[in-house]
């Protein structure tokens, strides 16, 4: 008998957090790296959010709560929702979780079965295909290139529907492209999706805040209202508060997806950390001045990295609407040899050697369903991006 599981078989260890553990191997071999493999925003959380969770330890906010999230906070998140989105919630609608990547795994374990089909736009998240392996389900992936701005089109999903399909997932701006839908956009893909009334939209807007220019962020549920009733839409303070660390994230549904994603939480983890609930209670309550600080320093540090790396020789760089990546096509790489003599064939051959020829981390294409490509988080300081994408470009002009 096998003692790992037939499950642990069907997923693989997540190739960020395997470029990261590398270039910290490399680093600690004492070379001169510089990673921009994370996917987290590199701030330190807002003092009057930390402020809350010391209130919240020293007041004896310490022991379990209600399994999917605090009363205060999920009145709080409905708020939000409203403000925010024009979407209105119960609190019974509202469930909070370990993280966003919580919520999301409960809901497809809370509704995947064996031959169900969950439709996944790629470039994707790399979490998205194995939790839905995890929880028994099929991903179906569906390449959005370049061509369309790595943005699926209506005559797409349409192609991808069938009568297995039980969810769609839809990420605007997206990880790892950080390209975002207009609302035209959006709503030639909820037009398609009323016409399939079997299919389930579960919307990841994790990056809402982190949008530049004048774009404006839209989620299914507020463009489309017919279907509010089959949307779960998904947020958190994650990346929007730089709560990485905190853990916390939710999501609003109907109330019957609600409670079943509360059963799966109540025998796994119980409830999400009580104090870091309170910071998220003071994230979405309290003042929001740091979006609009952190969404201009984010706009500066893309428009530098997107400049400097069209300068490179043989990159293509798109300007992304938001979140805080960029996803260069390398296309006109491919075949060439790098000043160290090696052959690259593919994005994970690029991504290899620029780390051992120029110590700049970056997560190659292939590890989020198109390629080929790699994937810049800009969340680090400019002088850093400065000094990386010029190593990129030496990198660059040294293939032959
Ligand atoms: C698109 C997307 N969704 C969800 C998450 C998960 O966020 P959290 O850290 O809150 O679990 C991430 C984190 O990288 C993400 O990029």
């Amino acid at each position: 008998m096998a003692f790992l599981s037939d499950t642990l078989a069907r997923v693989k260890p997540s190739p960020t957090i395997a470029v990261t553990n590398k270039a910290r191997e490399l680093a600690a071999e004492g070379r001169d790296i510089i990673g921009l493999g994370a996917g987290e925003p590199d701030f330190d959380t807002p003092q009057n959010i930390k402020d809350a969770a010391k209130r919240a330890i020293d007041a004896g906010k310490t022991k379990y709560t209600a399994v999917d999230g605090i009363p205060e906070l999920k009145a709080a998140i409905c708020n939000k929702f409203l403000r925010e989105n024009g979407l209105t919630y119960t609190p019974a609608q509202i469930t909070v979780g370990t993280g966003g990547k919580q919520t999301l795994y409960n809901a497809f374990m809370a509704t995947l079965n064996p031959g169900d089909e969950v439709i996944i736009p790629a470039p994707y998240w790399v979490s998205y295909p194995d939790m839905v392996l995890l929880a028994g389900g099929t991903p179906v992936p569906v390449v959005a290139g370049i061509e369309t701005q790595f943005k699926l089109t209506p005559a797409q999903l349409e192609a991808a529907i069938t009568p297995k399909t039980k969810w769609f997932i839809f990420n605007s701006p997206s990880n790892p492209t950080g390209a975002g839908y207009t609302r035209e956009e959006l709503k030639g893909l909820t037009d398609v999706l009323m016409r399939h009334p079997h299919v389930w939209v579960m919307s990841d807007d994790m990056y809402e805040h982190l949008v530049f220019d004048d774009f404006k962020f839209c989620t299914p549920a507020e463009i489309e209202p017919g279907l509010y009733d089959r949307t779960l839409t998904c947020n958190g303070v994650s990346k929007s508060y730089a709560m990485t660390g905190w853990r916390i994230g939710y999501a609003a549904g109907p109330v019957a997806l609600i409670r079943a994603m509360g059963t799966i939480q109540s025998q796994s983890t119980s409830n999400p950390s009580s104090v870091s609930q309170y910071a998220a209670l003071e994230a979405l309550t309290g003042p929001q001045d740091f979006l609009a600080e952190n969404r201009a320093v984010f706009q500066r540090r893309r428009d530098l990295v997107v400049s400097m790396l069209n300068q490179a020789k043989g990159i293509t760089c798109p300007v992304p609407e938001g979140a805080f990546y960029v996803y260069p096509d390398i296309s006109a790489c491919i075949g060439k040899a790098t000043a160290g003599g090696k052959i690259i064939t593919n994005d994970e051959v690029f991504a290899d050697a620029l780390l051992e020829e120029t110590g700049v981390a970056v997560v190659f294409g292939a590890a989020f369903g198109l390629s080929p490509n790699f994937r810049v988080s800009y969340a680090t300081s400019d002088a850093v991006l400065a000094e990386a994408c010029s190593r990129i470009q030496k990198f660059c002009a040294g293939l032959v």
